[in-house]
């Protein structure tokens, strides 16, 4: 596969450039607009308007501010992308799946595969044990950390309610209640500090068991496996929005 990578001086397209070599990926070009002559193991600009050569897929690990520039290039050059830049407004978001009705894209807060995988576990696990367990959400990152609960956390959420396929309650926290819980209640629970790389953990716990299932995320070369096997996936995808739960459908097919 022939890879652009946008962003390409950052710590994530560091570590997906150092993935794509160890299987055989080759890196054509890499954008980064801190980009002024630094060595790198790749031809480099500081804009798309300078990159002209072919590739198969474009990795985005940059900042939205860029979003505009990096679509005018992917529609011009028809190619697919990944993107893993978080924190898009819903008015980036929804450019983006404009253009997705002419090129594949495919967009994930999350690029893990286990993640993604534990988020398949978890609407298996819910829909399976369905009312009769009470689900806790409990996740904990470093004390760096600015918003809480993850993303990650509320995408296992979701999970939930797809599993039982019912409305659920989320809970913050039960700080001041004086109450029982309620069967409809999912608790998520935020825990900060230290240098914690990211962990949730969703516990189904019933009357007389409990199951507890966990990912943990050791270091940020698991972002950069999954941004690479997205790559793949999307390279012969029909336009359209995609995401890391589309990676992990087929891979369980
Ligand atoms: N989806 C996931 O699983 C996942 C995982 C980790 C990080 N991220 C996201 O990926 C992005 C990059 O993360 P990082 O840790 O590598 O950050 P980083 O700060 O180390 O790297 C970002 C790079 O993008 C460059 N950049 C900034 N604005 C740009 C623009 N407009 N055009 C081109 N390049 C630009 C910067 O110069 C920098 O080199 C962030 O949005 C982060 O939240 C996503």
């Amino acid at each position: 596969m022939k890879i652009i990578l946008g962003g390409a001086m950052g710590r994530l397209c560091r570590e997906i450039a150092a993935e794509a070599a160890a299987h055989g990926d080759e890196i054509v070009y890499g954008m980064d607009i801190a980009y002024a002559g630094q060595a790198m193991d790749f031809p480099m600009a500081n804009s798309y308007e300078q990159i002209d050569c072919d590739a198969d897929v474009l990795i985005d690990c940059s900042r939205p501010d860029g979003l505009s520039e990096l679509l005018a290039f992917i529609k011009a050059k028809k190619l697919p992308a990944v993107i893993c830049t978080t924190g898009f407004t819903d008015a980036e978001l929804a450019q983006i799946a404009e253009v997705s009705e002419e090129l594949p894209i495919l967009r994930s807060g999350n690029m893990s595969l286990g993640i993604n995988v534990l988020e398949h576990l978890v609407a298996q696990a819910a829909r399976v044990l369905g009312d009769g367990y009470d689900v806790e959400i409990i996740e904990r990152h470093h004390r760096m950390k600015v918003d809480s609960p993850s993303g990650t956390a509320l995408m296992l959420y979701e999970a939930v309610k797809k599993g039982v396929n019912a409305d659920r309650t989320p809970v913050h926290g039960r700080h001041g209640r004086n109450e029982k819980r309620t069967d409809t209640e999912v608790g998520i629970h935020a825990v900060r500090g230290g240098t914690v790389t990211g962990e949730h953990e969703v516990a189904f716990y019933g009357m007389g068991e409990e199951i507890i299932l966990t990912h943990r995320a050791e270091n940020r070369s698991l972002f950069a496996r999954g941004a690479v096997r997205a790559a793949a996936f999307l390279a012969s995808k029909q336009p359209g929005m995609y995401n890391m739960s589309h990676v992990v459908a087929e891979m369980l097919d």
